[in-house]
């Protein structure tokens, strides 16, 4: 009986008793768990065609569509600025229904990799492995259509995109990141890219990308909508996260260094679960959508910009994300730095 009271006393009076500490600045300083650096960060950019293109994306603000003299300067501000990385996008000439630009050796990510390497950036190029952006219908692989219905043949696609993967190594991608949700696909692209001879191409597998609203401002940036159905058979379903687990296993057994739960503000969870299921490089990425609704809210006054995203990119860090793809990577460097 005493032993029982003891029990419970121990249980209401702990041991260890935090006590209350006057919490100034530097106190606050010192005892900070999570810190948001710019090595953290990874920005994206698109590229297009011409020349001495600079054309702002509307739903996106401060983000553009260049071409590739426009983006080489780009990039040289953001190795200067200490982002250790950037993710390409690319806005073809041409779409087909097997998204031929995206491996063709001159297509526009390529031209622009070759265009980047000339200048020896010491920041980690890395390209979007997609066809979504190249194919005229606008889902990320081969379409079979059947009068509504259709699927998206995933074994077919799989060629398609280690055939870009290599293209993209061969004009000089550091890290490809597959995009695309097909099964398989790093084993395909790890495979493909070992037989070219490009075992140090490192692959960031977008492992459990959700099929998210959250996208909309980039399908718009990227024009790359579909034109019909949505992506829901490829990409997982928000209200799952033991699927999103599985997804992740599979692409770390079949060989990506680079792990990826996306978006990431309404996937913490996903996020922390990850981190701690398997211990493995893990980057976030915080979509257009997560950045048009805070920019359009800040925008009006409703919410203090720079506090809004500090917070937010530290979350998604103290949530368990070692690398944050986000379009605020030049603003938070900035920021960092001690601009307003
Ligand atoms: C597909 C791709 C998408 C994004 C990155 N790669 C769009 C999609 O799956 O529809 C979204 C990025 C964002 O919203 O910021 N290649």
């Amino acid at each position: 009986m005493r032993n029982c009271v003891r029990r419970e006393k121990a249980v209401r009076y702990p041991i260890y008793r935090p006590r209350r500490m006057r919490r100034t600045e530097t106190l606050r300083r010192m005892v900070r768990e999570t810190r948001l650096s710019k090595d953290d960060l990874i920005l994206p950019l698109f590229v297009c065609p011409g020349e001495g293109v600079k054309e702002e994306i509307s739903s996106m603000p401060g983000n553009f569509h260049l071409s590739v003299d426009q983006l080489v300067a780009e990039i040289k501000e953001v190795e200067a600025l200490g982002i250790p990385g950037v993710i390409l996008f690319g806005i073809p000439q041409n779409k087909d229904p097997v998204g031929s630009e995206a491996y063709s050796p001159d297509g526009i990510v390529q031209k622009a990799l070759r265009a980047i390497t000339a200048e020896k950036p010491g920041l980690t190029v890395i390209t979007d492995v997609c066809l979504c952006e190249y194919t005229d219908h606008g889902h990320c692989g081969v379409v079979k259509r059947d009068g509504e219905s259709f699927t998206v043949e995933n074994d077919a696609t799989l060629e398609l995109l280690a055939r870009t993967a290599v293209s993209h190594a061969e004009a000089g991608a550091d890290m490809v990141a597959p995009s695309d949700m097909m099964d398989g696909r790093v084993g395909a692209i790890r495979e493909a890219l070992d037989e070219a001879g490009y075992e140090e191409v490192a692959i960031m597998s977008y492992s459990a990308k959700y099929a998210s609203a959250f996208y909309g401002p980039f399908r718009e940036a990227a024009e790359c909508a579909p034109q019909f159905g949505d992506r829901s058979a490829y990409q997982a379903d928000p209200p799952n996260s033991d699927e999103a687990m599985r997804e992740i296993a599979l692409d770390i057994e079949e060989g990506a260094d680079i792990v990826m739960v996306k978006p990431a503000l309404p996937y913490l969870d996903v996020i922390y679960r990850a981190k701690h299921e398997f211990g493995y490089p893990l980057a976030a990425y915080s979509v257009s959508g997560e950045f048009a609704m805070l920019k359009a809210a800040a925008e009006r006054g409703w919410l203090d910009e720079r506090r809004v995203v500090m917070e937010m990119l530290t979350s998604i860090k103290r949530a368990g994300a070692d690398v944050i793809i986000t379009y605020w990577a030049k603003n938070v460097c900035k920021w960092l730095a001690g601009a307003t």
